[in-house]
């Protein structure tokens, strides 16, 4: 397997948005790439045959994450929206200053901060203050919410679509998961220039959902509306019809409630000029769902009963 200079690059989540698109670039670019991953299975096989060594395991698992940073120089931590992220930051730290790493790039949130609310996006902050203590060269992404969110919660009827979300007609730039993999790879193979450095990461054009709907309109050549839904109703349906776990459900509540306090607004051009990648569009990004798009997602919302 070729590599550069002797570098080793961990990227974990890696069957994820984020860390499998960051796992093919760098493949790409000649470097050797260790992908942590969860579980084995066809996602764990597809970067297995793009040429990546493949370390099964829990980010919570001490052994298994220090067994996998051997050898490491580069590493990309990035940890889902589940109970255990400081537990499993520090398990990262630790494993990664033992191992002589030289530089993380840590996934966090727009939503990270001392004082948030939600739980999840407060252990981001933690988690981040953790990292910035270690000797590491350590950068923070903190993007705000994925343009998936607009697949995961399209209800499709025949030749009609809605979104049906609590956003209010509060705005922000929806950024794809992949073109962050843009920046992760760019930080991965040049970290000192980004030492301490916290990234705040938006897609190209600030919407409400209004706004959206009428792209993903535009891309699927349907009509498309959004209908906006209460705080309350959005979690009652988190919970009895999604099934999503109090964890997720304390932390969607609270950053909803910073979505409409524009938390979450705002654009900026750091995709491009770190990662050297135009990003996508929402409708560009439907356009290239369109299969996707079919469908209902997979966490959309009833009508209610009228
Ligand atoms: N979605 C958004 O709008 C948004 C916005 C801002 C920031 N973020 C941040 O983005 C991060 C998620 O990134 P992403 O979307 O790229 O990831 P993702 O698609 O949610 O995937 C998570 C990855 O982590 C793996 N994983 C889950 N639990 C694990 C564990 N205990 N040990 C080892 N691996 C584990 C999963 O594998 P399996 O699938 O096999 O379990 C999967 O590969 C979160 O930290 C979130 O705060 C998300």
């Amino acid at each position: 397997m070729s590599s550069k200079d002797g570098q080793l690059f961990l990227i974990t989540g890696a069957t994820g948005h984020t860390g499998a698109k960051t796992v093919h670039l760098l493949l790409e670019r000649g470097h050797r790439v260790r992908a942590f991953v969860h579980r084995e299975d066809v996602r764990s096989q597809a970067l297995a045959a793009a040429g990546a060594e493949i370390a099964v395991g829990d980010l919570l698992d001490f052994q298994a994450v220090s067994a996998a940073m051997r050898g490491v120089t580069n590493a990309y931590f990035c940890y889902p929206i589940e109970p255990g992220l400081v537990e499993a930051t520090v398990i990262f730290a630790q494993a990664a200053v033992e191992a002589n790493v030289k530089s993380v790039v840590n996934m966090s949130q727009i939503s990270a901060r001392r004082e948030a609310q939600s739980d999840a996006a407060r252990h981001h902050w933690l988690a981040e203050r953790l990292l910035d203590r270690t000797n590491l060269i350590t950068t923070h992404l903190r993007p705000t919410f994925f343009a998936e969110w607009i697949e995961w919660y399209f209800a499709r009827d025949e030749d009609k679509g809605t979104l049906r979300l609590p956003m209010g007609d509060a705005r922000h730039a929806p950024i794809v998961g992949e073109d962050q993999g843009y920046v992760i790879a760019a930080v991965l193979e040049n970290p000192e220039a980004h030492d301490r450095q916290i990234y705040f990461l938006h897609g190209p054009k600030e919407l409400d959902h209004h706004g959206i709907a009428e792209e993903v309109s535009r891309a699927l050549d349907i009509p498309v509306t959004y209908e906006p839904i209460t705080i309350d109703e959005y979690t009652q349906s988190l919970e009895t019809e999604v099934g999503f776990p109090p964890h997720l459900v304390q932390h969607l509540r609270n950053v909803v409630i910073d979505y409409h306090d524009g938390v979450f607004a705002g654009t900026n051009n750091l995709i491009e000029a770190i990662g050297n990648r135009t990003p996508m569009t929402v409708e560009e990004y439907v356009r290239s769902r369109k299969e996707a798009f079919a469908q209902t997602g997979p966490y959309a919302i009833a009508p209610k009963p009228r």
